[in-house]
């Protein structure tokens, strides 16, 4: 204890340090979360608490909390007996790979993480921070929804996160973590922001869950079934990464954060990088010789790109097209690539969707983007007309239309019709488009071609069918090539597959410093 300060000392005094040292004592066991047997619950389940998950998220030493003491203020239902200091959500800054970054870590062992008033304050309180000093926000939620005893106040407390999620949207990324239950209205806060990872067999997502799905459809299904990661992360698309457990889903935000700026007004930080020799002549053989067989375009991606450096979005969702962050020469590029091992790399309404998000994100945030393109056109058929390919396929000539970071495309072999087009065409704003020699331009293929305009030529030949293959072969001749293209400056250099990555590597060299602007609008109106 402290000395008083004259030598006729009657009682002493604690020092600051000792005062604060008795404080913090008091409300240790308090700040384990909901106590010992809830946090051994949550380990039980293969969950760890939230103050465990930040500490794996941030640099170590480095977590700033937020709001530690913070408490409800109900007095409902049994809450004037139960009090936990922070209010069931852990809040603060830190750093990730050395990078300021602001997070949330839902306590599901204090009333089971359900947010209430006071809650929800602490997590606009971080994300008006996050938004003013130009940083990423992590949410790791892990919660049973509003918090029943609060009623309405929990749902304005929603209410005013959701409202955040909107304007930082495009400001600063937003990085959402599903470690448990998220249900209900709960799910939009997430579904605002730009990533979603999810935990295989610990979290789920949905809107009404299996009870009331049985009560209104008849339908049996399980939470799993109905909300889990692999269902969002391959049917619903709504998750973008499926991850296998905890660990492996906070290592996969911290990789994340190496592609990507920090605010809208920055660069995605650099990667030293050492210029050598850039022929990749592997490249050469990826093309079957059979123009209608399949190749995996991941294997062009991986003759391009920084050694190891693809990392993939959205892998298990609408897989005709691979989209997903790399570098080239040490810094970050969006690709986007038909895939021709999934149903010919042909658009569809998810592929649309899919890249069309990703490409928002990418231009949002100063990704340069690389468009690889080996597309046959649009999917065919009432299911996806019905379903709206319209409105959906004019999602992705948007978000390329509109984008104004360095733009380049490579065209490996189809690109046929208005999809030659929407993937990121000279005409839509693109700054470099290379063709390899096997690119083949056109409205359509060859046959489907001839069929047409020389419908009356082949029906009233003595030999059809040889007739058509004629003109299948002349079509090919003149169509089949990246040459037309290249003729009216579509198309600004007709490269060896070989070349690709130093081609690359000096175009977005060169477009390094591009400044470009959309006309003055309040904002475009996209077709939703
Ligand atoms: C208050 C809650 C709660 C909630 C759980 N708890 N959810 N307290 N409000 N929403 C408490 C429980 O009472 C329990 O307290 C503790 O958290 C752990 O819950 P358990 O049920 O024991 O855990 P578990 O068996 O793992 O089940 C988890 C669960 C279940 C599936 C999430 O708790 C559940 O169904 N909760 C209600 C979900 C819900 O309907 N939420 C509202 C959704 S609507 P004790 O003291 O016993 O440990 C919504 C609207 C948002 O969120 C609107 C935004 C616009």
């Amino acid at each position: 204890m402290g000395k008083s300060n004259n030598n006729k000392t009657l009682y002493t005094l604690p020092t600051v340090e000792e005062k604060f040292e008795l404080l913090e004592k008091k409300n240790e066991e308090a700040l384990q979360g909901g106590g010992k047997d809830k946090i051994e619950k949550q380990h039980a389940k293969g969950k760890l608490t939230a103050r465990e998950r930040i500490e794996l998220l941030l640099d170590e030493g480095s977590f700033e909390e937020i709001g530690k003491f913070v408490m409800h203020r109900s007095k409902d239902f049994g809450l004037d007996k139960q009090h936990f200091p922070g209010d069931g959500v852990v809040t603060g800054y830190g750093t990730v790979n050395g990078r300021l970054t602001y997070v949330f870590s839902q306590d599901f062992t204090v009333l089971g993480g359900s947010l209430a008033e006071a809650h929800a304050e602490k997590i606009v309180k971080i994300m008006d921070l996050a938004m003013k000093n130009g940083a990423p926000v992590i949410g790791l939620n892990d919660s049973g929804g509003a918090r029943i005893q609060e009623g309405v106040v929990a749902l304005g407390g929603y209410a005013d996160i959701f409202y955040r999620n909107t304007l930082a949207s495009g400001v600063v990324p937003q990085i959402s973590a599903i470690m448990g239950p998220c249900a209900g209205g709960a799910v939009y806060s997430p579904a605002i922001t730009d990533f979603i990872l999810m935990v295989e067999d610990t979290s789920y997502m949905f809107v009404t869950g299996p009870n009331v799905v049985k009560t209104v459809t008849q339908e049996d299904v399980t939470a799993e079934e109905l909300g889990g990661a692999s269902t969002h992360s391959s049917k619903s698309g709504v998750t973008h990464f499926s991850c296998a457990n905890e660990v492996e889903c906070i290592n996969s935000i911290k990789t994340l954060l190496t592609y990507i700026p920090q605010n809208c007004e920055e660069d995605a930080p650099v990667y030293p990088y050492q210029e050598g020799d850039e022929k990749r002549p592997k490249l050469n053989s990826v093309i079957p010789e059979n123009p209608n067989q399949p190749y995996d375009m991941r294997e062009v991606v991986e003759g391009i790109v920084d050694e190891g450096s693809f990392f993939e979005v959205h892998k298990d969702y609408a897989e005709n097209i691979v989209v997903g962050f790399a570098r080239l020469a040490g810094r970050s590029i969006g690709i986007v690539g038909n895939q021709p091992a999934s149903l010919a790399g042909v658009l569809d309404i998810d592929a649309s969707k899919k890249a069309g998000r990703f490409v928002r994100f990418c231009d949002a945030f100063n990704v340069p983007l690389l468009a690889l393109e080996d597309v046959p056109g649009f999917l065919p058929g009432t299911d996806q007309e019905w379903k709206g390919i319209i409105t959906n396929g004019a999602k992705l000539l948007y978000a390329f239309s509109e984008a104004t970071v360095p733009r380049v495309t490579v065209i490996t072999r189809k690109a046929y019709g208005g999809a030659y087009d929407v993937m990121n065409s000279k005409h839509i704003g693109a700054d470099m488009n290379f063709a390899w020699p096997t690119a083949e331009i056109a409205v359509m293929g060859a046959k489907g071609a001839s069929e047409i305009i020389f419908k009356r030529e082949i029906a009233s030949a003595e030999d059809p069918e040889a007739k058509l293959q004629e003109k299948v072969d002349e079509y090919t001749e003149k169509f089949a090539n990246p040459y037309r293209a290249a003729h009216r400056g579509y198309i600004d250099e007709v490269i060896l597959p070989e070349d690709t990555r130093k081609k690359l590597i000096r175009a977005f060299k060169m477009l390094e410093n591009k400044v470009d602007q959309l006309p003055k609008k309040k904002h475009g109106n996209i077709p939703l």
